[in-house]
């Protein structure tokens, strides 16, 4: 069973594709009872004729007993200028939702959606005392989308020219876009790209100019989930860039951030080292004393 604790945007389009795909039943465990009961009738009518699986809708976090997979994708506002604005707020929140979730599903793999991704990811973890692998902030790989959009959009080319596009670091200002391995119809971005900057600073604000037109994003960050559960659910191994709490690896610790990892039906299984030049490596460092000065700015 999947279960995802928050029906709201990001939640229910990540249950439409987890439903219409026909992958698993799933649980929507929404604050607010009623609006998990409205999506789950919603989206019931997108189960395949030929699907074995269901929906449902509740705020009794008991009915997690059994799940293989929970999503949080729970807020209790919406940010509009930084994605740190109501922190203390929503770290509370993860810690309550931690705490329930340690009774009624202790040996789930837990994806965070939340914001602030990585800061939210760390205290999951801690508060649960899951295994660091089997907790996994997803967010790199939506970032990542972004960017391989921006250099398409950059140079006029097709997605499928582009390889080796990578996010590191925080889900915020501060995110790392590895420029340096990166082969658009098998040449070097560098040999096409004048400099990094407008490209970084696109993925970075990329949610900005998305709030211009919209009021806040959901599809991209849906589809980056669901591929996540997909693979677990299907035992297929993935490659992505996600937040998990690190013990050395990038010479890190006490943080979660983006780091590139291999993902299979157990949860993570290896963090993979990458090659980066010294602007990116400097880059990640400052990104992870930022997310590290948020996590211990925390008194709730
Ligand atoms: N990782 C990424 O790349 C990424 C991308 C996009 C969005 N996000 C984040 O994803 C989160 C959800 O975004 P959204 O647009 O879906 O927000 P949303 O529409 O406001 O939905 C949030 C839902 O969470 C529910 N909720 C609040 N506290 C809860 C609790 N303790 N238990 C269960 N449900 C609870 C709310 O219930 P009520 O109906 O009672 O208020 C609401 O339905 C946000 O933190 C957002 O920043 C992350």
């Amino acid at each position: 069973m999947i279960s995802i604790v928050g029906s709201g945007r990001v939640g229910a389009s990540v249950a439409f594709l987890c439903v219409s795909n026909g992958l698993d039943d799933v649980l929507l465990v929404n604050r607010n009872k009623d609006k998990a009961i409205g999506e789950a009738l919603d989206i019931a009518s997108a189960i395949p004729a030929n699907s074995e699986f269901s929906i449902r809708g509740t705020d009794d976090y008991s009915q997690l007993s059994g799940s293989d997979i929970v999503v949080i994708t729970a807020s209790v506002g919406v940010y509009m200028k930084d994605r740190t604005e109501n922190m203390e707020l929503q770290v509370k929140m993860i810690k309550e939702i931690a705490q329930k979730i340690k009774r009624h599903c202790p040996f789930a793999i837990f994806l965070i959606v939340s914001n602030p991704l990585d800061v939210l990811t760390y205290f999951f973890q801690k508060e649960s005392n899951v295994p660091r692998f089997k907790v996994i902030g997803i967010a790199s790989s939506l970032d990542t989308s972004r960017f391989r959009y921006c250099i398409s959009e950059t140079l006029s080319v097709p997605q499928s020219s582009i390889s080796n596009a990578l996010v590191l670091g925080e889900h915020g200002d501060s995110m790392v876009p590895v420029f340096s391995g990166v082969l658009v119809g098998g040449n070097p971005l560098f040999s096409m790209i004048d400099s990094r900057e407008s490209i970084t600073e696109d993925v970075r604000s990329y949610w900005k100019k998305l709030r211009n037109f919209k009021s806040r994003s959901q599809f991209g960050i849906a589809k980056n989930t669901f591929d996540v559960i997909d693979s677990i659910l299907h035992k297929k191994e993935i490659s992505i860039p996600a937040s998990v709490v690190l013990e050395g690896e990038y010479g890190e610790n006490d943080v979660s951030m983006g780091v590139p990892v291999k993902i299979d039906q157990n949860g993570i299984f290896e963090i993979q080292k990458v090659k980066l030049d010294d602007i990116e490596s400097s880059s990640l460092k400052k990104s992870s004393e930022k997310i590290r000065n948020y996590i211990q700015s925390i008194h709730t």
